[in-house]
């Protein structure tokens, strides 16, 4: 039987039905949409609006209702949503009683609710998912602090940098991520309970209960808004979107690094897929999937951008259209998270290989030219000088550090003993001691930093 059933004459079409219906995918709700329900019954009970015996009754049936789908025994089928699924189950189960629970309410105040709640704990969720992904992170920033690497830009070999210091700026993306996420939290945090179908009730409710029972920090100030704004899920969605744009980008050094061509890192063959033909090829489809799985999560986020403009006040059904792709994002970050927090753990650097590579490619040509600029040199012309130096060694198939002094010498008079150290990558990365800079002691600083935000991160 429909919740509004009395105004009709005859049924509607099975295809209107099977078109209009949202308890598919709505029955992921049920725990919210129960929990809602019992304070909302405890509330018109203590207001008296209704009695406390049907308020009680209620309650317990409710419970019953959660234990019994928790534990199988009740399946979720058969309704319109998931609210109409418990009201009549309800009913069914205490009669008289159960028809009093949706007094000084409407779907449209539950819906928001339930949502709320249920973005607020999975924010709370992808918090802690983004924590162990840190941490993995960290990890290897410990392990390989004393290690260097090459540092691109445009993708070809721009200075030496520090390992920990690579490791490093992926945790402060993910770091932001999940400062975002306790953001997306705090603006889910607001109950709209209490707004009735759109303007309010004139029962005497008492809309401060209900916040308490439900941990909200806040009451919705104006119903209209309250059963309608979807802004905290479009900012879920925002939030899921940059954490997978931060994951694309760890996802593509991950590719390239693990190949032969730079062969930095060892992918575990836990983590690793092989082809159907070639008998030889070890690939990173984990990383490829993560990097593609980027795309749905940024769609789930423009569909409901385009859901919420232009609908008029108040509640219109288009704000169904909220939920699929929220759980789809939700699932979608949080598998992707998972996957490479554990991956991450067991990936392998080659710090042999990164060590000559980062000495490759005239990568210490700025310490040159900070060099001569230290001494007097104007930069600009500093830079002209060894512009002319990379461009003898390439002409001669030399590196900057295999030059000798008297070679030096002849392109400033300003060049000493002292610059054969300077061109070594090691000297190079670990001269960079600026805040957030590739030397060994910036790179551990940078790591006590990372974990003190991160041991202040809530859940
Ligand atoms: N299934 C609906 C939704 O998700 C619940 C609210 C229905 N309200 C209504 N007036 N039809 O938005």
């Amino acid at each position: 039987m429909k919740l509004w059933q009395g105004r009709f004459a005859a049924p509607t079409a099975a295809d209107a039905d099977a078109f209009n219906e949202s308890l598919s995918f709505d029955k992921k709700l049920y725990k919210a949409d129960i929990t809602a329900s019992l304070a909302h019954a405890e509330m018109l009970g203590r207001c008296k609006i209704i009695s406390e015996e049907d308020s009680a009754a209620i309650r317990g049936g409710l419970e019953c209702i959660l234990s019994d789908i928790e534990s199988g025994k009740l399946e979720i089928s058969g309704q319109e949503d998931i609210h109409s699924f418990v009201e009549n189950e309800l009913v069914s189960r205490i009669g008289d009683a159960g028809k009093r629970l949706h007094t000084a309410r409407s779907r449209n105040d539950q819906v928001a609710t339930d949502f709320r709640l249920y973005v607020r704990s999975s924010a709370e969720e992808i918090v802690g998912l983004l924590k162990s992904l840190i941490s993995s992170l960290v990890s290897l920033s410990e392990k390989y602090v004393k290690n260097i690497m090459p540092g691109y830009t445009h993708l070809r070999k721009a200075q030496p940098i520090n390992c920990a210091q690579y490791f490093n700026a992926y945790s402060e993306m993910f770091l932001r991520d999940a400062e975002r996420f306790v953001g997306v939290r705090k603006r889910a945090d607001v109950m709209p309970l209490g707004s009735g179908a759109l303007a309010g009730t004139s029962y005497p409710i008492d809309r401060e209960i209900t916040r308490e029972l439900l941990g909200f920090s806040e009451i919705s100030q104006n119903s209209l808004d309250g059963v309608s704004d979807r802004d905290f899920a479009a900012e879920y969605l925002f939030a899921c979107s940059l954490t997978m744009a931060h994951l694309s980008r760890l996802c593509e050094d991950t590719i390239l690094y693990t190949s032969t061509e730079f062969g930095f890192w060892e992918m575990p063959d836990a983590y690793s897929t092989g082809s159907s033909i070639m008998p030889q090829k070890k690939n990173p489809d984990i990383c490829e999937l993560v990097r593609g799985k980027t795309g749905r999560v940024y769609g789930d986020l423009v569909a409901l951008l385009t859901v919420i403009k232009g609908v008029p006040l108040a509640y219109n059904k288009d704000l169904q259209e909220d939920k699929e792709g929220l759980f789809d994002a939700e699932k979608t970050v949080k598998d992707c998270l998972f996957i490479y927090a554990e991956m991450m753990r067991s990936i392998v650097p080659n710090v042999q290989r990164m060590e000559e590579a980062a000495a490759e490619d005239f990568t210490c040509a700025t310490d040159v030219a900070d060099y001569l600029a230290k001494k007097g040199v104007p930069f600009r012309t500093a830079h002209g000088v060894v512009g002319g130096i990379v461009r003898q060694c390439l002409n001669e198939g030399k590196t900057l550090a295999s030059l000798t002094l008297d070679e030096y010498k002849k392109h400033s008079d300003a060049f000493g003993s002292d610059i054969l150290e300077v061109v070594k990558a090691r000297n190079s990365a670990d001269s960079r001691n600026s805040v957030g800079g590739s030397s060994v002691s910036a790179a551990r600083a940078g790591i006590r930093s990372i974990k003190k935000r991160l041991a202040r991160l809530p859940y």
